[in-house]
């Protein structure tokens, strides 16, 4: 035990003098270059400017396995600045590598950067895209699939084959007239179409029959909750982000913007066509994508009526996320149960509720967290801390409930300490459907309720014994969505609104995780390649 310390300790060390402090010498190495630049795409028909990675439209998908270094050289193309984000990777102790505007200088155009993360104790069905600007209307998004150690049992037998499926809402008008629309204080256009890996209608999975595929879902749309259904096949839900849920049979699952979940699909043994579905959920008129899944040796092509949407809203959409829940006796990245881990039975440190608004500020639309509407300073909030850079950032600028009086512009961060146990309530008192994603760190996502949230529901409402852990949650209008995170990992991390619009207009926030030990078993150092910019350039 004690040598392993050392070991631990002594490897960290040596990462700290090392050029590649971010990743762990004994794990294999996965190494991309990533050319991001513009080309024609057509998904709805007509010919627009996307965003494409070495040719790529969606990106290219990653597979890779737990522990993995994954090495991302990334030559940015474009005429502006970039950054991915690796939605749902914790980047554990390397907010460094996070790729958000709070953690990273924008990597300008015409140059590269290269991200070295670790997929440290994950698995599951995650994606990428990226962070800057409007740039994910126009691409540039794809999925990241962490498969299990070998070492580790998976609580289903192993499929035949794996399908990354990428549904997002999409809008034939360019990204920079979209964004201007948002600058010029406009409200956001409803999209004009669903697609699904890229293409409305034609996409085509080959698949043979009788054998079992897992589908791994992402929503990588910027505002819409789609429906994802496959004609006359069952989909059996076995992970959402991570989590290993019970697994259950579904028809047809939600899966709001920003999130991912998997499904065991069996086909048949008589080969022929079937339709797969992808629609919009909430908004009016209803758009629909269909892709084809293509059995081997089939003679009938997908043919019917496509498969019914559900009838149920809001209030069934709510039971069907009760529904979702952790399988406590199997394990997810690591060999212990996931169950052996009672978040129910911790205190508490601190409850901070957040209520989205829309606010008029100077004019223009914008949307506020706790009435303050984020605005990124030219310094990133991570190079601020390190060199104790003042004037970049104001801690506790968001407040722990909703305060009176109207929503301002500001730098919104909370500030924590490393090892908090936060309940965090999204409060929605619009009547639109939001979605929540935080960064570094997974969440239980506890509780779903309609109507204001007060302390007394916690114990009727909440869910402290097998709610899954995920990094996006959905909250209902008018309703609530109630959260407990484990704040283990050091950072300091982009709590955000998937709605893009939203979140472009100032629907943010930071968590700063904070201890005051320099260390590398808390944090590794700052990465030799840093990029510098605002008051950090000097
Ligand atoms: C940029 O990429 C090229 C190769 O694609 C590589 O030789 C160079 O080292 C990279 N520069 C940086 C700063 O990463
Ligand atoms: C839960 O996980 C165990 C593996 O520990 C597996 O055998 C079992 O089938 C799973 N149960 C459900 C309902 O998914
Ligand atoms: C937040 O700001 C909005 C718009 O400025 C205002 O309507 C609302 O009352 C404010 N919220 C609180 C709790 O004061
Ligand atoms: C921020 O708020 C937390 C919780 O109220 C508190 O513990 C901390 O001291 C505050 N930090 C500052 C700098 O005000």
């Amino acid at each position: 035990m004690r040598q392993a310390i050392f070991l631990h300790f002594f490897l960290g060390f040596l990462a700290c003098l090392n050029t590649v402090s971010y990743v762990q010498a004994e794990d294999p190495y996965v190494f991309l270059n990533w050319v991001v630049e513009y080309g024609d795409i057509s998904p709805l028909d007509i010919k627009q400017r996307g965003i494409l990675i070495n040719g790529q439209f969606p990106g290219p998908t990653i597979n890779v396995i737990t522990n993995d270094n994954v090495i991302v050289n990334v030559e940015n193309k474009l005429d502006e600045p970039l950054l991915f984000t690796w939605n749902g990777i914790k980047q554990r102790k390397a907010a460094w590598q996070d790729g958000v505007l709070g953690t990273n200088c924008p990597i300008p155009p015409n140059s590269n950067w290269t991200y070295r993360m670790q997929m440290k104790d994950q698995i599951g069905t995650y994606n990428y895209f990226p962070s800057t600007l409007l740039h994910r209307a126009a691409g540039g998004f794809g999925g990241l699939n962490i498969l299990a150690r070998s070492v580790i049992s998976v609580p289903y037998p192993k499929p035949y084959e794996e399908l990354t499926v990428l549904v997002s809402d999409w809008w034939k008008k360019d990204h920079k007239d979209l964004q201007k629309i948002l600058d010029s204080g406009s409200p956001f256009p409803l999209p004009d179409g669903i697609l699904i890996n890229g293409k409305p209608h034609s996409t085509s999975f080959p698949v043979v029959p009788g054998q079992t595929y897992l589908f791994r879902v992402s929503n990588v749309g910027l505002t819409t909750s789609i429906n994802f259904r496959i004609q006359n096949h069952k989909l059996l839900l076995v992970e959402v982000e991570g989590s290993h849920t019970m697994q259950e049979v579904y028809d047809s699952l939600d899966i709001h913007v920003g999130q991912s979940s998997s499904f065991l699909v069996t086909l048949y043994s008589d080969p022929k066509d079937y339709f797969i579905v992808a629609s919009s959920r909430f908004i009016k008129p209803v758009l629909t994508a269909s892709a084809i899944l293509n059995y081997q040796g089939s003679k009938n092509a997908a043919s019917g009526p496509l498969p019914n949407a559900p009838i149920f809203q809001f209030h069934g959409s709510m039971k069907q996320a009760r529904s979702i829940r952790w399988n406590l006796t199997a394990n997810a990245a690591r060999p212990n149960p996931q169950g052996s881990y009672h978040y129910g039975t911790i205190k508490v440190a601190r409850t901070i509720v957040l209520e989205n608004t829309a606010a008029v500020i100077d004019g223009k639309l914008r949307y506020a967290i706790n009435n303050v509407s984020y605005v990124n300073p030219d310094t990133p909030l991570k190079l601020a801390d390190y060199f104790n850079i003042p004037g970049v950032y104001t801690l506790n600028t968001t407040k722990d409930t909703p305060p009176v009086g109207p929503a301002v512009l500001g730098t919104g961060v909370v500030g924590t300490t490393l090892h908090d146990f936060v309940e965090i309530v999204f409060q929605n008192r619009e009547s639109s459907l939001q979605s929540w994603h935080l960064d570094g760190n997974d969440f239980w996502s506890v509780g779903f309720g309609s109507g204001k949230w007060n302390s007394a529901l916690r114990r009727r409402f909440y869910n402290l014994n097998d709610a899954t852990t995920r990094h996006t949650i959905q909250v209902y209008p008018f309703s609530w969505s109630a959260i407990l995170v484990s704040l283990d990992n050091k950072g300091i991390w982009n709590l955000r609104s998937a709605n893009w619009p939203r979140r472009y207009l100032g629907q943010e926030l930071y968590v700063r995780v904070w201890n005051d030990e320099p260390s590398p078993f808390t944090e590794y150092g700052i990465p030799d390649n840093v990029l510098l910019c605002g008051k950090a350039k000097k």
